[in-house]
């Protein structure tokens, strides 16, 4: 029987060097140290041994035992180890690479245009004004010099809510009498940007809406030449000292004398393409001195203040600045033109 004891030994040793994972080794476990296994035969048989025999017998049968647990708790360590080591290995974190990027968001170009106007504004002094883009007939039309049935109506063309007189601004021009109102008898310099709304043919270079920066300064002796001084170095500010502008006389109700400015067109370098209708100059902005009843309308005495005004579009400007072919993109909200910002 102890010859057997050793046999059983050698057998489970030898097993168990060919065991490499723990569900070999449990395997293992169940085969040489589980209840039907031959070394708990061993166990079973030793009350039916005499009692000369039995002493000898049973230390060996447990020395065995627990030669055998002893190995196995070894191998299992090891094989533990060999594991951990083995994912360390393979799961390695290099943590000197950099990181995953993630699509960053990023601000619309009109908004981008819009914070460099402001920006240059506030550099000269001009305080930011937000009025309504809900605006009623008489501010967006009657206060600036243009009474129901006035033929300059239609250089505005107007979307119309279901209340009576109640309309979308079609520019930020009906600001210029509530800033007015606010501020008498205070001098004025104001911006006022804002969305506005025209039912317009769309194409190229306008939409039905877009952005306006509107401007006014009202005191006692502002003239002409201050307009023009102002917005020639508003363009040198936004396109560079170079840049080539042109005034040219125009209409609006409100002003007397109007104007409106022009930059060279960028995109087909004064060519003539489809954004400048082929004139190689791209209007962006209409200006004059504040007519003399709107300054009344805002409560200015017109023999002692005098003021001018311009309504510029950032869309434009950001058409030449990055040289969009087509004022369209701004709204279609299509990633492909927007992630170029
Ligand atoms: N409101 C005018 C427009 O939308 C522009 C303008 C503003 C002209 C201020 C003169 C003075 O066309």
């Amino acid at each position: 029987m102890l010859t057997q004891l050793d046999e059983i030994e050698k057998t489970a040793l030898a097993a168990l060097a060919s065991a490499q994972d723990e569900t070999a080794l449990e395997a293992w476990r169940i085969t040489h140290l589980g209840r039907s296994s031959p070394l708990m035969q061993v166990f079973d048989q030793l009350g039916k041994l005499s009692k000369e025999e039995r002493p000898a017998i049973g230390r060996r049968a447990n020395e065995v035992k627990r030669a055998l647990e002893g190995a196995q708790a070894e191998r299992l360590e090891l094989s533990r180890q060999l594991a951990l080591a083995r994912s360390l290995q393979s799961e390695r974190l290099d943590v000197t690479l950099p990181g995953r990027p993630f699509p960053k968001g990023r601000l619309h170009p009109s908004t981008q245009i819009l914070r460099r106007i402001y920006r240059i504004y506030a550099e000269m002094g001009f305080q930011a004004y937000r009025t309504r883009e809900v605006e009623s007939d008489e501010y967006n039309f009657e206060l600036l010099n243009m009474p129901p049935h006035h033929p300059a109506r239609d250089m505005w063309d107007t979307f119309h809510t279901s209340s009576p007189g109640v309309l979308l601004r079609t520019h930020t021009s009906p600001g210029q009498v509530r800033v007015m109102r606010e501020y008498y008898p205070e001098p004025i310099r104001v911006i006022l940007p804002g969305m506005c709304y025209r039912y317009e043919q769309v194409s190229a270079r306008k939409d039905i809406q877009f952005n306006q920066v509107e401007g006014l300064t009202v005191g006692y002796q502002i003239t002409f030449s201050d307009l023009k001084g102002t917005l020639t170095d508003f363009a040198r500010r936004m396109f560079g000292e170079a840049v080539r502008i042109r005034f040219r006389a125009a209409y609006f109700p409100f002003t007397e004398p109007s104007a409106e400015m022009d930059i060279e067109c960028f995109l087909c370098e004064g060519k003539g393409c489809g954004v400048c209708s082929g004139s190689g100059w791209l209007e962006i902005l209409g200006c004059g001195m504040v007519h003399p009843v709107v300054l009344r309308n805002g409560g200015y005495d017109p023999e002692k203040f005098s003021g001018y005004a311009f309504g510029m579009g950032p869309e434009r400007i950001a058409m030449l600045r990055y040289r969009v072919p087509d004022i369209r993109y701004f709204w279609t909200n299509d990633l492909r033109f927007l992630e170029q910002f």
